[in-house]
């Protein structure tokens, strides 16, 4: 089979295309056939090896997973002995977060993992570009409360996890700001945020508003900037950088205000199963911003880590 590899870290043009032996199914594993899969900021990371203390979970020289992508939307092609909630032709979405392997045209997932049946109705690159950004969002979203009668301010809403973020704080009936790019303002909009604010046009931290939670869904705010606009008892939640998880613990004891960090991400069926009945219910889409197919792997990736995407990038897999 055609697969992206990846032996070692560095800029995007490490990754070539191999032809490699198909994974061979464990007793309790179902191989994919990949129609659709993504480039996402997760892939991206692994591949630079950044930031340098990851390299103790990813490899210290060499990376140990040798082939990307984690979201993926497919085809179950041959199921192992103990199987017995999927069959072969099953159309299936889901995420093989931390093992990777889905830049390939086949890959093995346990049936327990977050792997589901595809929604109805959704096309194979739609159903792989919701799995990482919609629950990432939950995980910060659930410990801050998000549900009718509050406020929330997402920063960095036009992004995989920001997109997620206005779709789910809508469905939790929450009243949604969304602060983005001029030329995002009309796609945000339109996921269900009551306001929004362009940030190249009005600082939100001195408009006077204050919002009972703040999520810096892109990484590039802080609790610091951000305290005189939250609520008394108000929460930042945090999508990145070392230093919340410090004041995570130190507001967690200190002070009305605090910094919620949900790390390591916790990837379920569960919420996989919740995404799907969501997306059944006409409550969410995924945003896709560009397509490309696997052989252009490089491209793709050097467009995501523009950090310039809005939503999600797919690749096609044939
Ligand atoms: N906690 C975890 O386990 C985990 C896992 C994966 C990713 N992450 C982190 O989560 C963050 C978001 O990931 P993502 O995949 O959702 O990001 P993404 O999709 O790459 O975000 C891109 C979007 O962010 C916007 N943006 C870029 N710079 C901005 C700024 N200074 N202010 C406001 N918006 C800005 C861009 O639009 P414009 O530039 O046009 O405004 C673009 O639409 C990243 O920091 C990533 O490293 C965390």
């Amino acid at each position: 089979m055609k697969a992206v590899v990846c032996d070692r870290y560095g800029p995007p043009d490490v990754l070539f295309l191999q032809d490699i032996a198909r994974p061979v199914p464990k007793p309790d594993e179902v191989r994919i056939k990949v129609h659709a899969t993504t480039v996402n900021r997760s892939d991206c990371g692994y591949r630079q090896g950044a930031p340098p203390y990851a390299r103790l979970f990813t490899g210290l020289i060499r990376p140990r997973r040798k082939i990307l992508g984690s979201e993926l939307a497919g085809e179950v092609e041959s199921v192992g002995s103990a199987v017995t909630e999927f069959k072969v032709g099953d159309q299936v979405f889901g995420i093989n977060a931390w093992k990777f392997g889905a830049h390939a045209q086949f890959l093995c997932m346990r049936e327990s993992a977050p792997l589901a049946p595809m929604p109805a109705g959704l096309s194979f690159p739609e159903a792989a570009a919701v799995c990482d950004g919609v629950i990432l969002a939950l995980m910060c979203l659930r410990p801050a409360d998000v549900r009718k009668g509050r406020s929330i301010l997402i920063y960095g809403a036009s992004g995989s996890i920001g997109t997620a973020a206005v779709q789910l704080s809508r469905y939790f009936g929450a009243d949604v700001t969304a602060v983005c790019n001029a030329k995002n303002l009309e796609t945000v909009r339109s996921l269900g945020a009551d306001q929004v604010i362009d940030y190249t046009q009005e600082d939100f931290t001195q408009n006077g508003q204050t919002y009972d939670v703040i999520f810096d869904a892109v990484g590039k705010h802080s609790f610091r900037r951000c305290q005189g606009s939250l609520n008394q008892g108000g929460i930042y939640l945090a999508t990145d950088q070392l230093q919340n998880l410090v004041l995570a613990l130190w507001t967690s004891r200190i002070g009305d205000k605090k910094v919620v960090f949900p790390v390591p991400p916790r990837y379920t069926k569960q919420d996989v199963m919740f995404l799907k009945q969501l997306i059944e219910a006409g409550q969410y889409r995924a945003v896709i911003d560009r397509y490309f197919p696997l052989k252009d792997v490089i491209e793709a990736t050097r467009y995501v880590e523009t950090e310039q995407k809005t939503g999600n990038v797919v690749l096609t897999v044939g």
